[in-house]
């Protein structure tokens, strides 16, 4: 086998991989779909076993025994072993059942005018600006502002929600330096204490939520008779208003980025508005915000003809699957008019994302309008990817309109 792929460890991944990971992934794609790292983990790159591994019910969340290994006992353990996102049922279904009350279609419809709003106030500071950070300037400041409205965030401490998401999400690649960990933990510990306040104030005056707030029902709802306890409210809103707004950060952020740098389908889109749908979609399928997934086998498993065993983690590439030639005609080619496109950048299964309906709905008002309105917009200067190998999306990218 290639001595490259033969070497391929995802637990010592370095900064090429980071940047760009395609080519590697390609080739393990081609001819080693289920690698096995040297912690005796795989990673399994190939579109039909990505997609059997997030429709197998009896595949495990739960990272109790991985993050203690990880991370020891400390906050950012306390975080992800309690955010529904690594726990299985019954826990993982009380929690998303509470959530979900404040996802459905007829919630989000209602947010759509305020998503407009927000979006075109932004785009008139970018008219004043002329030259900004594309990333701070805009792509970040939709999602930070909506998730904070639904969570009850107020102003004076919006600011420090990248902050906080990129110490704890950063946390979780395979390779964390110490500096990283403690990073992590201390975001975690002073988000907490910020949501602790927040939830007990909403608790004694639940008359004073706004409409579109979603706290009030996470902390008095129930689910076969049980309420979310403190910490549980806690580590699962800090996860919400994370996962809520870095992936779509990414999105707004890579989904410019490449109509920038592919100026043909920029001018298709500016030719063809309503071609805006199926863009987002290309969007998250060619550079998706997450890219990385992890389940443990709870029984033996057989993937592109290896099986393994149960008890063995595997991790799942998102982003290989989302190009693998076998689904997707030229998967290396942009193509905003792609149909059908499934990719899985949200996954699919129980644990697909809650919030898929509304990034896209960001997605599409956010990217939609800035084209319609500076049709001229262009790359100006320097572009700086976030540098994780699970998230994938820019720290900055200069522009000017
Ligand atoms: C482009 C933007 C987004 C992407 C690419 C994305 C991607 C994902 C993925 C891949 C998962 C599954 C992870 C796993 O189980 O391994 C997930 C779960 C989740 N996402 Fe998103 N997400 C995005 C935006 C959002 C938003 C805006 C929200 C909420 C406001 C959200 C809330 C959630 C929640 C609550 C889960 C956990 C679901 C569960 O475990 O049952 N996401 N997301």
């Amino acid at each position: 086998m290639n001595e490259k792929i033969d070497h391929f460890d995802l637990n010592t991944i370095g900064s090429d991989f980071i940047n760009d990971p395609f080519p590697t992934l390609k080739m393990l794609r081609d001819h080693d779909p289920v690698h096995r790292n040297k912690d005796g983990s795989y990673y399994l790159t190939r579109y039909e076993d990505v997609k059997t591994v997030y429709q197998e019910r009896s595949m495990s969340s739960d990272k109790v025994v991985a993050f203690k290994e990880k991370f020891g006992q400390c906050p950012l353990y306390t975080h992800h072993t309690t955010s529904l996102i690594f726990n299985d049922p019954p826990y993982h279904t009380t929690v998303r059942k509470l959530l979900a009350g404040a996802f459905t279609p007829r919630k989000l419809t209602e947010l759509e005018p305020l998503i407009e709003q927000i979006v075109d106030g932004l785009l008139d500071k970018l008219e004043d600006l002329k030259e900004f950070d594309f990333i701070d300037a805009f792509s970040k400041q939709l999602p930070t502002e909506l998730i904070s409205f639904m969570l009850g965030v107020p102003e004076e401490h919006r600011h420090k929600l990248r902050r906080f998401s990129m110490a704890i999400l950063g946390a979780l690649d395979p390779v964390v330096p110490e500096d990283r960990l403690k990073e992590g933990n201390d975001a975690v510990t002073e988000f907490g204490q910020l949501l602790d306040d927040l939830i007990e104030h909403r608790r004694k005056n639940p008359e004073g939520a706004g409409q579109g707030e979603i706290l009030e029902a996470l902390i008095f709802g129930e689910h076969d008779g049980r309420r979310l306890t403190q910490e549980e409210l806690i580590q699962n809103c800090i996860f919400l208003l994370n996962a809520g707004h870095e992936t779509t950060t990414s999105l707004v952020g890579n989904g410019t980025h490449i109509l920038l740098t592919h100026r043909d389908q920029h001018k298709r889109l500016l030719d063809e508005p309503d071609l805006i749908a199926p863009a987002v979609e290309e969007f998250l399928r060619f550079q998706s915000p997450l890219q990385i997934g992890n389940r443990l086998l709870t029984k033996d498993m057989t993937f592109s003809g290896k099986t393994l065993k149960a008890g063995t983690y595997v991790h799942t590439s998102i982003g290989a699957a989302n190009r693998d030639p076998e689904i997707f005609d030229n998967p290396d080619q942009v193509d905003i008019g792609r149909n059908p496109n499934r990719h899985l950048a949200f996954i699919t299964g129980i644990h697909v994302c809650l919030g898929a309906t509304l990034a896209r709905i960001e997605g599409r008002i956010a990217i939609g309008r800035l084209v319609k309105r500076f049709p001229d917009l262009q790359l100006s200067g320097e572009v700086t990817i976030m540098g994780l190998a699970r998230f994938r999306g820019f720290n900055r990218i200069d522009m000017r309109i």
